[in-house]
């Protein structure tokens, strides 16, 4: 089986937050993902700051607009020097076409069905499908358009594995050692995500919070080996 590799979301909210849990972490063979809102807070720079520290860095902006725009955008993301980057995988086959045609870009990953969904929330956008034929449906569009994976929750991971077969990559969040604590409640261990079928697992709160990140982030590490 390939090798799982770490993701840790490096969801703060400034630059000096930033810097500061990225000393804290120094060293460690991860790569570092980039949201909206430090993005939007701390602008490209962070971007530069983590691609410093670790093995490279996810920039999940979750793009979805037409497909101009979001071919402009993968193109910036190029330019800045992210390895991957994320787009909605609902945006379409033009849109998810689009994106994939640039020249020198990132890894893209699309997103399939956010975990903050339900089956009444996802009908209530419109959609008639049931959340895991959905997952299933968008993630075998973005593959058949070009996208190098999928994002999708950890008991998602073995079915969309055995139906995108062994290129695809996955990439998947709501990963916890021990049950309980937060808002993520579908959860796995980092071996079990690793034996599902993750090539890479996004980790956030229980590194970025634990009272010595770099020993959590290497315990996480060790346990995908
Ligand atoms: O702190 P935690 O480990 O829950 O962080 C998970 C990260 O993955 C967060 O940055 C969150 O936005 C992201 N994410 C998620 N569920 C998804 C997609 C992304 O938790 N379905």
């Amino acid at each position: 089986m390939p090798e799982t590799k770490l993701i840790i979301a490096l969801d703060v909210p400034t630059m000096d937050a930033a810097r500061a849990a990225l000393e804290k972490m120094k060293g460690l063979e991860v790569y570092y993902k980039v949201g909206p809102a430090l993005f939007t807070g701390a602008g490209p720079a962070c971007v530069e700051l983590a691609n410093r520290y670790g093995r490279g860095v996810f920039l999940d902006l979750k793009l979805h607009d037409i497909p101009n725009t979001v071919k402009s955008a993968v193109e910036q993301a190029a330019r800045l020097g992210v390895f991957s980057l994320s787009v909605h995988s609902s945006g379409g086959p033009d849109m998810l076409r689009a994106a994939a045609a640039v020249p020198g870009r990132p890894k893209l990953w699309g997103i399939t069905v956010l975990t903050s969904f339900d089956e009444v929330s996802f009908a209530s956008v419109g959609f008639r499908a049931a959340t895991a034929e959905a997952v299933d449906s968008l993630a075998g569009l973005a593959r058949e358009c070009g996208l190098d994976g999928v994002v999708a929750s950890p008991n998602e991971a073995a079915r969309l594995r055995a139906a995108l077969g062994p290129a695809a990559e996955i990439i998947t969040p709501g990963i916890r050692r021990a049950a309980g604590g937060d808002d993520q409640k579908r959860t796995m261990t980092p071996a079990e995500a690793a034996a599902a079928g993750a090539d890479y697992i996004v980790v956030g709160r229980p590194v970025l919070g634990a009272p010595d990140p770099a020993a959590e982030a290497a315990a996480i590490l060790e346990e995908i080996k």
